[in-house]
């Protein structure tokens, strides 16, 4: 539970104050006091080494940086993390989060003030970030080998080419199959690389694979076994962070619902389930129905894709329609050739033949799925 505790950062540099706030924490756990810091100027060092979630400043703070230019100065800097300002009533301040100031705490205040200050900057500031982060897209079929990760590279990279900020995750933590795609050296950095306490977004730079096609890619663990060091909260915390920094993010899944593949799942906005002509895929469609039914997805939250859509095996649209028990949202024909060429050479057929039918059905869905995109802050969820 240590973990879900709100990092609290406070500069002041009267004691009794310090000793009053401290006296007002102790009996709680749901904000964890890093630190009081006296000096001002050594606040942006200890805060990237502390990784706080929420900050508070003393207005009246002395010394080489007084109150108000700290605040400044960490919102000029970029911090990206809500602080509140103390001060007292005969300097009245207003909360301006356009500089920095989510709130602002008056003196006198009680414990309840300042826990209610604290936990509602801190879920504001998740949310609005949340929301004004991006549209995360996980790719998912109950059935291997059915073009899940050829869709989701192709896929992220028309989302980059429709000027979207665009992260790919192999989600297939096993077997990495972006790492064989892409024939990515070995040593290339994976998921685990990422901090797995408090992931920030300078950690992002060195982890994410820069392909030449204009996604950044977070690849697998390099080898099997390391699947399991990957966590459910791992994939919490770093899909909550990419949302931050992407307007997109797609996912590749494996076949196999594990409970890492589950968490894709479940923080995502939109599964885009890939179906094809075949009796066990079909089979395994209706199963995964029931599955996300009972736990509770709305049915918009997934999308069936018809992947290899004029190979119909003897079975026309309207019989997948029926026998899945729903008019697929997307359709992608197959394209043999082109397909394992661009497949084999690692690169996106979307740029390789942007003229293909292939291509143009990609680019449609990504179209498809951007449509109702860019929706105000905090609309979302
Ligand atoms: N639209 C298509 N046209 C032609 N070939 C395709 C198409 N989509 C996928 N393929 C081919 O199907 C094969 C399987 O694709 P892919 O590896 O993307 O599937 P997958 O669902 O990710 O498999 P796995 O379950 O192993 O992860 C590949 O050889 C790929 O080239
Ligand atoms: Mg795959």
């Amino acid at each position: 539970m240590g973990k879900d505790q709100i990092r609290l950062l406070i500069v002041e540099d009267v004691p009794q104050v310090a000793q009053y706030i401290r006296g007002l924490l102790n009996a709680q756990s749901t904000i964890k006091l890093l630190e009081v810091l006296t000096d001002g100027s050594k606040a942006a060092g200890q805060i990237s080494q502390l990784r706080p979630d929420v900050i508070v400043v003393d207005a009246l703070l002395q010394g080489r940086i007084k109150g108000l230019q700290l605040v400044d100065q960490l919102h000029g800097g970029g911090i990206g993390l809500p602080m509140i300002v103390l001060t007292v009533p005969q300097h009245p301040i207003e909360p301006d989060p356009e500089r920095g100031i989510h709130a602002v705490l008056m003196m006198p205040f009680s414990g309840f003030d300042l826990m209610n200050k604290v936990s509602g900057v801190h879920h504001s500031f998740q949310a609005s970030a949340q929301a004004a982060g991006s549209r995360v897209v996980t790719v998912f079929a109950p059935k291997g080998g059915v073009g899940k990760t050829t869709i989701a590279f192709n896929l992220a990279v028309a989302m980059a080419q429709a000027g979207r900020r665009t992260a790919l995750i192999d989600g297939s933590l096993q077997f990495g199959d972006l790492r064989s795609l892409l024939k990515v050296p070995p040593d290339a950095p994976s998921i685990l690389d990422l901090p797995t306490d408090r992931v920030q977004e300078s950690d992002l730079a060195d982890v994410m694979w820069r392909d030449p096609s204009g996604v950044d890619i977070l690849l697998a663990p390099p080898r099997i076994e390391q699947a399991e060091m990957v966590t459910v909260r791992d994939v919490d915390k770093i899909l909550s962070l990419l949302r931050r920094v992407y307007e997109v993010v797609v996912i590749d899944t494996p076949a196999a619902l594990t409970d890492t593949t589950l968490s894709f799942l479940d923080a995502c906005d939109t599964i885009v389930e890939i179906v094809t002509f075949d009796s066990t895929t079909i089979h395994n469609t209706l199963a995964m129905a029931d599955t996300f039914r009972s736990i509770g997805y709305p049915p918009s939250k997934v999308r069936y894709l018809v992947n290899r859509a004029d190979s119909s095996g003897g079975m026309d649209t309207s019989e997948l329609g029926k026998a899945i028990g729903r008019v697929p949202e997307h359709y992608v024909v197959s394209d043999g050739r082109l397909v394992i060429q661009a497949n084999n050479r690692g690169v996106p057929f979307v740029l390789a033949e942007p003229g293909a039918q292939v291509s143009l059905d990609i680019t449609r869905v990504a179209a498809e799925l951007l449509v109702g995109d860019r929706v105000p802050v905090g609309a979302r969820r």
